[in-house]
């Protein structure tokens, strides 16, 4: 279903009806950053999670805003209506309209702009056949722990991969693995489950936290390490995660098969571990 309404800089406005200035830094400079948030029978999944990382990416942008956590917090629980069923949350913030010049205005109201839209799951297949990938080298900036309206490099690699019948682009720096153009990835090898180490080549997933977080308790051997190129090409399984796709397995790159070329044994306990996680979250039993 469509947008219909959406929050604007202290307003809630039929979608139709909100604008922004030509001169907006996000629509000039792409200066500003986001957050997409699930939400699971019209509970914030991992909101603190996801309100940490926005901080974290205003910060080091350095662009400060009047809100607090609660006041966003209500602002997404009046887009959300009641409504119970699945959802998400986007949240973008720009340092707003100002005449262009690179650095910084003298005087700045930030843009905030929030809506609540549908969770389109991917498909139930996706999850029992697994989706295609192919490599694209990450041609992306050296700050991607930021979560950048920025997205020229991922939008240019998902275009790559959709051009190639994949789902997703792998992106490679230097001979290892980074991440997904949108999402996180994970290597299963010899039993062990590896995803790239924390740092400014990747985005702080929210649900890779939670991956790490379920497969390390379940005692699955979790590394977060230097993944190289040749490692992702032998690995047994190969798994993406983000907030939207929540995890799938990947059981092709650069049309050879990962793995069995079918979804393998730690996927399947991991979605397992992950599906019965949501159902307790839907009755409050997990935060
Ligand atoms: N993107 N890495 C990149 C580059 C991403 O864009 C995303 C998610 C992730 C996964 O993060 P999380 O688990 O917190 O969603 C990793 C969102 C969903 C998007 O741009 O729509």
């Amino acid at each position: 279903m469509a947008v219909e309404e959406v929050y604007l800089n202290g307003k809630y406005l039929p979608a139709a009806e909100a604008s922004i200035s030509i001169f907006d830094r996000g629509f000039i400079f792409g200066d500003g950053v986001y957050e997409v948030i699930p939400v699971y029978g019209g509970r914030l999944f991992r909101l603190h999670q996801h309100l940490d990382r926005l901080r974290y990416s205003l910060a080091e942008i350095r662009l400060p805003i009047s809100l607090s956590d609660i006041e966003i917090t209500q602002i997404f629980e009046r887009l959300l209506n009641n409504r119970s069923d699945d959802a998400s949350v986007y949240l973008q913030i720009t340092r707003g309209s100002a005449p262009r010049n690179h650095a910084f205005p003298e005087q700045m109201t930030p843009t905030i702009l929030a809506y609540a839209q549908d969770l389109v799951y991917p498909d139930e297949a996706y999850r029992e056949a697994g989706v295609r990938a192919v490599s694209f080298p990450d041609q992306r900036w050296e700050r991607c722990d930021i979560k950048s309206v920025s997205l020229l490099a991922n939008v240019l690699a998902r275009q790559f991969a959709h051009e190639h019948g994949a789902a997703e682009a792998v992106l490679f720096r230097d001979g290892k693995l980074t991440e997904g153009a949108a999402s996180t990835l994970f290597v299963v090898h010899d039993g062990q489950l590896l995803t790239t180490a924390s740092g400014h080549s990747i985005l702080p997933g929210i649900t890779r936290e939670l991956v790490l977080e379920l497969a390390c308790d379940h005692g699955l051997r979790c590394q977060q390490t230097n993944i190289s190129e040749q490692q992702v090409k032998r690995a047994d399984e190969l798994w993406l995660s983000s907030s939207t796709k929540e995890i799938l397995p990947i059981v092709q790159l650069d049309g050879k098969a990962v793995g069995s070329g079918k979804p393998g044994p730690h996927y399947h306990q991991i979605i397992k571990l992950y599906d019965e996680f949501k159902d307790k979250f839907r009755k409050g039993e997990v935060s």
